[in-house]
């Protein structure tokens, strides 16, 4: 379970902060994983996360500025272990792509590791504030916590 998905709409805001939180706690964990993030839709293929996220990651220490978005794939199901959603837009869309069982059972809603079976969405903070960015930071931060923690086998 060592090669992690993110995924939202855009891939500018919720998914590249999930990655860039993951692979910061990895790297201090020394844990050894693969960590990327994709969006289902495709307008911002190519751009750099929104400034809101970068200046969000960068006020917790985390660079996240240099990633780009692409769109997740089919070849995404073979990829990668598990592939953690943001809300149930996205989890619709990424589950229209798989193409059997094996690949629909990758995909979960990512606060289902912090509250189980809520599917409790990840709020799309595109279109608010700067205060939405640091509520899914803190989100994120902790679903994130959980994936080492359970790596880490405690
Ligand atoms: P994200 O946020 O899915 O967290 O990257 C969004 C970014 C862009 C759009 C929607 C959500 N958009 O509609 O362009």
């Amino acid at each position: 379970m060592h090669r992690i998905l993110f995924v939202c709409l855009g891939n500018i805001c919720r998914s590249p902060l999930g990655e860039g939180i993951l692979r910061h706690k990895a790297e201090k964990s020394r844990i050894k994983l693969t960590i990327d993030s994709a969006g289902t839709g495709n307008w911002h293929v190519g751009e750099h996360p929104d400034k809101r996220a970068i200046k969000t990651a960068n006020d917790h220490g985390i660079d996240i500025s240099k990633l780009a978005a692409r769109q997740i794939t089919e070849n995404d199901f073979e990829n990668f272990d598990m592939i953690y959603v943001a809300d149930a837009e996205v989890y619709d869309g990424v589950l229209n792509l798989a193409l059997n069982r094996e690949h629909k059972l990758k995909v979960d809603y990512i606060m289902n590791l912090v509250h189980p079976d809520l599917n409790m969405p990840v709020p799309d903070p595109y279109f608010g504030g700067a205060e939405g960015f640091e509520k899914i930071y803190d989100m994120l931060d902790k679903a994130c916590d959980k994936i080492i923690s359970t790596l880490k086998g405690k």
